[in-house]
């Protein structure tokens, strides 16, 4: 078959955000995406506020996608979408509308593992970037997510690791709220965390044995020093603030780090690849840098706008797949609890 001019739509509709993508031979063309802000007002997704809110933007989105992709929708040559995991009613919007897209300009359609798209984004084409080599370590952290991937070749995956309840975003998002900050806190927090001293307060890590994570006992460990220390001192939030999210940074960047090292040692695989939300934070990034020269670890961090969730990511797997024959039926359902 030839990889001459295949043009893809990638549709992501998995969680909060409505996305739309297309992809020439491997370049991204356009990358749309609707973030849905009126979560921020409950601190956190709501599940049913996310599946109306994406019918209202899938239509426009899509529109928007191929419009400023140069194209006609004639020209395209299949439909990726995000088949899980994630919220039921969330991913039921991007698939119908996917399914019936296909349908109507009788081209494949081809089903996508959401995780498999934070990993698989590194192979976007773009300059100045290099891909990983296989195999390769894939930590995927977010809001949503905390996972380490031994990735063989495009589709031969392993989880090798992964959380057991929060994600590690969740960890930054519910620390924030014990402190009074904004939805997401993440950025805040990491701000912050910059001008203070990471040593200032000592939170204890997690005990869980291999490559799993947890990160629950954590926001509860948060919770209780900042309440014992309010009670001796109500002005405690405010004029440690630095230093805490400094400490709270310092702790969940250990955490991390930790288990990569562990996984790198075990597997011995040099070559460290990082996708999701939380990699924009300065300390993994930090981290990752100095692996470099203390473990001899070669880094790989994409794109932003290819790392928060995005339909890029969607339409690259969909390329891999248009050129490895792998089309998905028309009755093929949505999946919220999807493995990879
Ligand atoms: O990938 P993403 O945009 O959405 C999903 O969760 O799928 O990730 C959002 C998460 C939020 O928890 C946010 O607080 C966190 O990423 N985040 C950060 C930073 N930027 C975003 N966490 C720490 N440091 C940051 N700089
Ligand atoms: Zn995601």
């Amino acid at each position: 078959m030839s990889s001459q001019n295949i043009y893809i739509l990638g549709i992501e509709s998995s969680c909060d955000d409505t996305a739309a993508s297309v992809i020439h031979n491997g370049r991204i063309l356009s990358n749309v995406i609707a973030n849905q802000k009126i979560h921020n007002d409950y601190g956190g997704v709501v599940p049913e506020l996310a599946s109306r809110a994406h019918q209202q933007n899938i239509v426009p989105v899509v529109d928007q996608a191929i419009k400023k992709a140069g194209i006609n929708k004639s020209q395209l040559n299949a439909i990726a979408f995000t088949r899980g995991p994630g919220l039921m009613g969330s991913l039921l919007v991007g698939t119908s509308f996917a399914k019936s897209l296909a349908y109507g300009l009788k081209i494949p359609l081809i089903d996508v593992n959401h995780m498999q798209g934070h990993i698989l984004a590194h192979f976007i084409e773009e300059k100045d970037f290099i891909k990983p080599p296989f195999p390769f370590l894939a930590m995927t952290i977010s809001g949503g997510h905390t996972q380490i991937v031994n990735v063989k070749h495009y589709f031969d995956m392993e989880v090798i690791g992964e959380t057991i309840d929060d994600a590690v975003g969740e960890a930054y998002d519910k620390s924030g709220k014990i402190l009074g900050l904004g939805y997401p806190a993440g950025p805040e927090i990491d701000k912050r965390a910059q001008l203070g001293n990471p040593k200032a307060f000592k939170f204890t890590k997690p005990k869980v044995e291999g490559l799993n994570f947890s990160f629950s006992g954590f926001k509860t460990a948060v919770l209780y020093f900042i309440q014992r220390e309010m009670k001796a001192n109500p002005n405690f939030i405010n004029e440690n603030l630095n230093d805490i999210c400094a400490s709270i940074q310092y702790t969940i960047v250990g955490i991390l780090l930790d288990k990569l090292k562990l996984a790198s040692t075990q597997t011995n695989i040099k070559h460290i690849a990082i996708g999701g939300g939380v990699s924009a934070n300065s300390g993994i990034r930090k981290a990752l840098k100095d692996g470099e020269h203390k473990f001899g670890w070669t880094t790989y961090i994409p794109k932003f706008e290819y790392t928060t969730d995005n339909a890029a990511m969607i339409a690259i797997v969909g390329y891999l797949k248009y050129l490895n024959n792998s089309f998905s039926n028309n009755n093929v359902m949505a999946s919220a609890r999807l493995k990879i």
